[in-house]
């Protein structure tokens, strides 16, 4: 059996929770294969919205095997809030996940780095979800990483203290705050104990004998193409590899497992945190999308930045991922404007972030007729009109077929094309 991935091909947030909750009972094994608990994927089940961090977003399936790799790095604290709020939810998620001994650990001290880190840099900062990603995924580059089957050792609570005092003499040279340690340490030791009820094994041993035997895995991927640490537009990125190769690295399975590379798209733009967006939106007509699309960050609440759909990003996207199939995410936001835009083309400078701020010399933009048709979910013929020509702009652009569009946060409100 092959390998499909999933992933977001523009700044985060296009709506992967709910799609990998629909497509969940397609697949046997869900597997998270990057970031940590920046990410916020959230989904909607009938009255209640649910949003994850850390766990892969198959953990609503009864049967299913969510898979944490050894690309992720994981806050064991996060971690287990997450499982007690499932457990009020009525879930127990004890045996449906499996975590790679290989994954990074995120300990309190990185999260008070990364706080004196964005700082310290004053107007120039990342805008970074100050869950600690960047200073954990330093230490693992770094190599001197605690990882998940290290709390598993009799030495843990040796290099623990070893790591902690290291991290406290950085923490106050950038001039931050280690006041809170005390409390949080004891929080993090505990929250350790609590990780030990799981599954912890290599899972990239787990996961090649499923695929050996037949068993079907969908890689779950964490904030979007374009925030990937080479491709993205650096130094605004995140610290992991975002992209299909990540899933590789990231779970321990040969590119010649993967089949399907899913790419999902918001039908506009956003982004959170600095760093260029070329679409960006700065009227009223942004303010409305942001509006209607409930535009604030799942995991920090930040208002996003909104744009017009960018196809020259969404194109490299495309590239960079090999994307085989594409969704189209939140249509039914742009329901009811008279006309819409996509920005076709810019000088290149602009999505590396190297363009002069404001300077739109050179930007092509393609105006689209709007449209008001509501969606039948069982009915493709229902797409028609505008958000037809809409849809049908970006295939022949881009050259990937859009095989499902998304016009609710609900799993009912998809609408395939083709299956
Ligand atoms: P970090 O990954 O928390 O260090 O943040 C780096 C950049 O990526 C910031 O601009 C964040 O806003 C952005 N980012 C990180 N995770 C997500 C996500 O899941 N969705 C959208 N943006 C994200």
């Amino acid at each position: 059996m092959a390998v499909d991935i999933i992933l977001g091909l523009q700044w985060g947030d296009e709506g992967k929770g709910k799609i990998v909750d629909v497509l969940s009972p397609r697949y046997e094994i869900i597997a998270r294969f990057q970031g940590g608990p920046n990410a916020g994927h959230t989904l909607e089940i009938g009255d209640t919205k649910h949003v994850l961090h850390q766990v892969p977003s198959g953990i609503f399936h009864e049967e299913k095997t969510n898979v944490i790799g050894n690309g992720v790095v994981l806050d064991p604290v996060v971690f287990k809030k997450e499982i007690d709020d499932l457990s009020a939810l009525g879930v127990d998620a004890v045996p449906r996940i499996i975590v790679s001994n290989k994954a990074s650990l995120i300990l309190p001290t990185h999260k008070l780095i990364d706080k004196a880190q964005e700082a310290k840099k004053g107007d120039k900062k990342i805008g970074s979800t100050l869950r600690g990603i960047g200073p954990a995924y330093q230490d693992k580059y770094g190599r001197a990483s605690l990882r998940v089957g290290d709390i598993l050792s009799s030495d843990f609570e040796e290099r623990l203290k070893t790591i902690v005092q290291h991290h406290e003499v950085v923490i106050k040279n950038l001039g931050g705050e280690t006041g809170e340690l005390s409390t949080l340490i004891p929080e993090f030791r505990e929250s350790c104990d609590f990780l030990k009820r799981f599954r912890i094994e290599p899972t990239e041993l787990f996961l090649n004998k499923a695929l050996d035997e037949g068993r079907s895995v969908l890689a779950e991927g964490a904030q979007g193409s374009l925030l990937d640490i080479d491709f993205g537009s650096y130094p605004f990125v995140t610290s992991s590899n975002t992209l299909s190769s990540g899933a590789c690295s990231g779970l321990g399975v040969s590119p010649r497992r993967i089949s399907s590379v899913i790419g999902i798209f918001k039908a506009y733009a956003t982004r959170v945190g600095s760093g260029p967006f070329p679409s960006e939106l700065f009227d009223e007509t942004g303010k409305k999308i942001a509006e209607k699309g409930h535009e604030f960050g799942a995991t920090t609440g930040r208002p996003r930045r909104v744009g017009w759909l960018d196809l020259k990003a969404l194109k490299y996207s495309c590239m960079l991922n090999g994307v085989t199939e594409l969704f189209m995410m939140k249509v039914d936001v742009l329901e009811g404007f008279d006309s819409l835009h996509i920005l076709k083309n810019y000088p290149d400078a602009a999505l590396d972030g190297n363009a002069v701020a404001g300077n739109r010399e050179g930007f092509d933009y393609v105006e689209l007729e709007g449209w008001n048709e509501s969606l039948n979910p069982t009915d493709p013929t229902s797409i028609s009109g505008g958000l037809e020509a809409y849809k049908s702009y970006i295939e022949t652009h881009v050259g990937i077929p859009i095989k499902l569009i998304s016009y609710g946060p609900q799993r009912t409100e998809s609408l395939w094309v083709e299956d």
